[in-house]
């Protein structure tokens, strides 16, 4: 009988096919993984905020440009911690139960990560912090664990430019009273965040550096929102009448509170300069229309593009360290002005 021969040569066809077909030599069970949609599982510190939401938007748009680029199926699911640790923690545990491939945290509060980080290391599912960063030492924890955020001091730096830019080009817009000074008030985000504390001081030392002399008027925590931020400067509109010559705000939500409240102001009186920090659609049309003095940009996009590429080559290396194995990811910002 020679049936067999050929029964044999057929099969070495059909093996070599599959072998030729399954492209450089990746085994069948890769490519089935990589037919599998990549489960990735966001958790927002808070919904409402106007910068992580403009976020939440990128993540959607860039999963799909993703999606036709890289021909791989991505399912991105969004969870919302309402600004509590409690409410986070527990979506964390049902995308780990879920078997989420890599889950992106937006940490409510930055100084308990390590117990995320715990959770995550046991289930060995890869993590993205972004926004909010984590201690250095708890990150450094886990090596799937990555941190993409924006530098707050540079931020902070590329505020102070831009007032020191304006005193320079035209001092008598900014120093009012021409007392040689600038009379500022500073509002300033939530108190533990890493932006805070740094964003504050690198801008007035920016401009202290660059020889222009400062003196504050007021500070208020306004924790990133509008709307304290617009009672603040109500009130030191009202103790301090023309004498603010500048508000410096830690974000552009901040910044819009500020600028709303000086709509209210009566004509004639001095309207100060104002600068934020994001980029937010408001922002820039406020900085557009001339109500604000400019802003520094961080791109939205940009965050979500990284996460989502990063998120796919981290289930794609097998627990291998990405790049250098550096855990730290930097979204460059850019100035906005008129
Ligand atoms: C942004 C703020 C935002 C905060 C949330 C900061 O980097 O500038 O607008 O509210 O992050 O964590
Ligand atoms: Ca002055």
């Amino acid at each position: 009988m020679k049936n067999w021969k050929i029964y044999l040569s057929m099969l070495f066809l059909i093996l070599a096919s599959i072998l030729y077909f399954s492209d450089d030599g990746q085994s069948l069970a890769e490519e089935k993984n990589q037919e599998k949609p990549l489960k990735i599982g966001v958790s927002l510190y808070r919904g409402d905020d106007e910068f992580i939401s403009s976020i939440r938007h990128a993540l959607e748009e860039e999963k799909l440009a993703l999606e036709k680029e890289t021909n791989r199926k991505m399912t991105v699911k969004i969870l919302d911690s309402k600004n509590s640790q409690s409410i986070q923690n527990s979506q964390i545990d049902q995308l780990v139960r879920s078997d989420y491939d890599v889950i992106a945290v937006n940490v409510v509060d930055r100084t308990v990560a390590s117990n995320i980080i715990y959770k995550a290391r046991q289930a060995g599912i890869p993590l993205i912090f972004f926004n909010r960063e984590p201690i250095q030492t708890d990150l450094i924890q886990w090596n799937q664990a990555y941190y993409i955020g924006s530098k707050a001091q540079e931020s902070g730096e590329m505020q102070g430019e831009l007032v020191l830019e304006q005193y320079r080009l035209a001092p008598e817009t900014i120093d009012l009273n021409r007392d040689g000074k600038i009379q500022y008030v500073m509002l300033e985000g939530e108190e533990v965040h890493q932006d805070s504390l740094i964003r504050t001081e690198s801008s007035i030392k920016t401009i202290v550096e660059g020889g222009v002399k400062v003196e504050r008027l007021a500070r208020g925590v306004g924790n990133w929102m509008r709307q304290p931020s617009k009672e603040f400067v109500r009130e030191w509109l009202e103790k301090y009448p023309n004498q603010i010559e500048l508000v410096m705000s830690n974000n552009d939500e901040m910044a819009i509170g500020a600028i709303e409240a000086l709509r209210e102001i009566p004509e004639g009186m001095t309207l100060p300069h104002v600068v934020g920090i994001d980029g937010t659609s408001e922002g820039l049309e406020a900085v557009d229309r001339g109500e604000m003095l400019g802003t520094v940009r961080s791109d939205p996009n940009e965050y979500a593009r990284e996460m989502l590429t990063l998120a796919k080559q981290l289930v794609e290396s097998n627990e291998q360290p990405i790049g250098n194995g550096d855990p730290y990811i930097w979204i460059p910002h850019q100035l906005y002005q008129k």
